[in-house]
């Protein structure tokens, strides 16, 4: 039984796309040489990692959305990178280049 593959691409960056399987922990594949996204806590606290995720992923849970609450990005489609659930392609664009 072959594990799906997910790719997480990173538009308007120069980072090459990355392959990993689902459920992987973008925190756990994502470092500072493959990828513009910067990291802190690692366990959904900080907010270091706020990205708006493109792409079919479950919605956040509910410590994730108390969060995003304090960050008042609740109403945004910004999410905890540290805190997504790999299903699926998905594109990581800055909060900053968005809004
Ligand atoms: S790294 Fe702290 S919230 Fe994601």
């Amino acid at each position: 039984m072959s594990e799906k593959t997910c790719v997480v691409r990173f538009p308007g960056t120069d980072y090459p796309p990355l392959e990993l399987k689902a459920g992987d922990k973008l925190s756990e594949h994502l470092t500072a040489q493959n990828s513009p996204v910067l990291f802190g806590c690692r366990t959904g606290i900080c907010g270091t990692c706020l990205v708006l995720v493109e792409g079919d992923i479950p919605p956040p849970g509910e410590d994730e959305r108390e969060i995003l609450y304090v960050m008042e990005m609740e109403n945004t489609p910004a999410r905890l990178a540290c805190m997504v659930e790999l299903t699926g392609d998905i594109n990581l664009v800055f909060v900053e280049e968005q809004m």
